[in-house]
C-alpha cells in the first residue's frame, strides 16, 4: 500500500492506494477539487473516505462532496456525524484492493477517535502525533482514555510501524512507534495520572472557526445556515438519561420526543423511540412554525450520539421553547440499555 500526504499543511490528509483503488483519510472540504483532479489524473477509483474522528478544526465532506467523490464514508460507531455510510468498531477490518485496513478504537481526543492500521504503518489521527498527542479539552474528550489508547494500544504495535499523524505543527512528516516510545515528551516517563494532569494544564487556545467547523460537521448544515448559538450554550442544555426518559414516557402527559436524525437513521439499525416525531436537524429551522403548538411543552431532543440533538436544543431554545432537554448519548445509549425501539 502506498501512503502519501496531500495537503502539505499542518492539517493532514492521506491518500492510500493499492493498485488503482484509493482511500482518503481525513479529507478537507476546501481541497475537494485538488483531490478529484489527482484521482482522475492517476486513474484511481476512490473506494473509502476514512475519518479518524469528528473534526473541530476543518470542514469535513458534506453531502455534495460525498456524492462527487462517490466513496463510502467510514467513521466509528460513536461518531455524531449524520453523513456516515459505514459505522465501524474496534477490530473491524476494511479492504482496499487486496490489503487490509484495521480499525483501532482509540478514544480520548474525542469519543469516536480511531486509528487505521495498515501493513507496516498506522494512521493515528489526533490520538498520537509526532512528539505529541491530540488535545483533550473539548467536550467528550478524556485524557485518561487517550493515555490508555496510546500506551496500551499504539505502543504495543511493532516498533518499526510508521506513524502518520493527523496534524503536525513542527514540520515533521514521519515517525515510528519505536521512535515515539523513546522520545515523545508527552508520554515519556509519565504515569497515567501525570499525563492527565499535564493535559489538563495545557491551556491551548481554541482553534479558529471551531464553532463553525464543529456545528457544520455535526449537523450536516451548510456553513451559511449556521446561525444558532455558541457551543458553550449548547453544552449548557440539561441532559436526561435513557432510564429517566423511559420513566417519563409512561406519564400521563409525556414529553414531546423530537428525533432530529435523518429519515434513514430513524428506521435504521438503531431504530427510534415509540411516538418520536422526526424532524431532521437541517429541516428544523424551517419547521419551527409547525412546532409552535408545542412551545409550552416539555421537549426531549434525540439523535444518534447526542451532538446533533444538542444543536437542535439550542435552536429550539432560541425560538422560545423553555423546557428542552437532550437525551444523553442519544439512540446509541438508549439501545445500549436495551430499551425498546421501533423501526
Ligand atoms: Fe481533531
Amino acid at each position: 500500500m502506498r501512503i502519501e500526504e496531500l495537503n502539505g499543511t499542518n492539517c493532514k490528509t492521506y491518500l492510500l492506494t493499492v493498485g488503482n483503488e484509493a482511500a482518503l483519510v481525513d479529507p478537507v472540504r476546501e481541497r475537494l477539487d485538488t483531490y478529484r483532479v489527482l484521482l482522475q489524473k492517476r486513474g484511481l477509483r476512490l473506494r473509502l473516505v476514512l475519518e479518524t474522528h469528528m473534526h473541530a478544526d476543518h470542514l469535513m465532506l458534506n453531502r455534495e462532496a460525498k456524492e462527487l467523490l462517490g466513496a463510502i464514508v467510514v467513521m466509528h460507531r460513536e461518531s455524531p456525524s449524520p453523513l456516515v455510510d459505514r459505522h465501524v468498531v474496534d477490530g473491524e477490518v476494511l479492504a482496499l484492493g487486496d490489503e487490509r485496513i484495521e480499525v483501532l478504537h482509540t478514544p480520548g481526543h474525542t469519543p469516536d477517535s480511531v486509528c487505521y492500521r495498515v501493513a507496516g504503518a498506522v494512521l493515528t489521527g489526533d490520538t498520537l502525533m509526532i512528539g505529541g498527542s491530540g488535545r483533550t479539552d473539548f467536550p467528550g474528550a478524556d485524557a485518561g482514555q487517550q493515555y490508555d489508547a496510546v500506551v496500551g494500544r499504539l505502543f504495543a504495535l511493532p516498533d518499526d510501524t510508521v506513524v502518520w499523524p493527523g496534524h503536525d505543527y513542527r514540520g515533521k512528516t514521519e515517525s515510528t512507534i519505536g521512535e515515539e516510545k523513546r522520545s515523545n515528551p508527552r508520554f515519556l516517563g509519565r504515569a497515567r495520572g501525570e499525563y492527565i494532569a499535564l493535559m489538563g494544564s495545557l491551556g491551548l487556545p481554541f482553534p479558529e472557526r471551531i464553532q463553525q467547523s464543529l456545528q457544520v460537521n455535526q449537523s450536516g448544515f451548510e456553513v451559511e445556515e449556521v446561525t444558532f448559538p455558541l457551543v458553550a450554550d449548547v453544552a449548557a442544555m440539561p441532559p436526561i438519561t435513557p432510564e429517566h426518559l423511559a420513566d417519563e414516557l409512561t406519564r400521563e402527559l409525556p414529553p414531546l420526543l423530537l428525533d432530529v436524525r435523518e429519515p434513514e437513521e430513524f428506521v435504521g439499525e438503531l431504530g427510534h423511540i415509540r411516538g418520536a416525531l422526526l424532524v431532521p436537524l437541517d429541516a428544523l429551522q424551517r419547521r419551527l412554525p409547525k412546532l409552535a403548538g408545542y412551545i409550552g411543552r416539555e421537549v426531549i431532543v434525540v439523535c444518534r450520539a447526542g451532538a446533533r440533538s444538542a444543536t437542535a436544543g439550542a435552536i429550539l431554545r432560541q425560538a422560545g421553547f423553555g423546557h428542552v432537554r437532550n437525551l444523553a448519548g442519544g439512540m446509541l445509549e438508549w439501545n445500549a440499555r436495551g430499551l425498546p425501539t421501533e423501526r
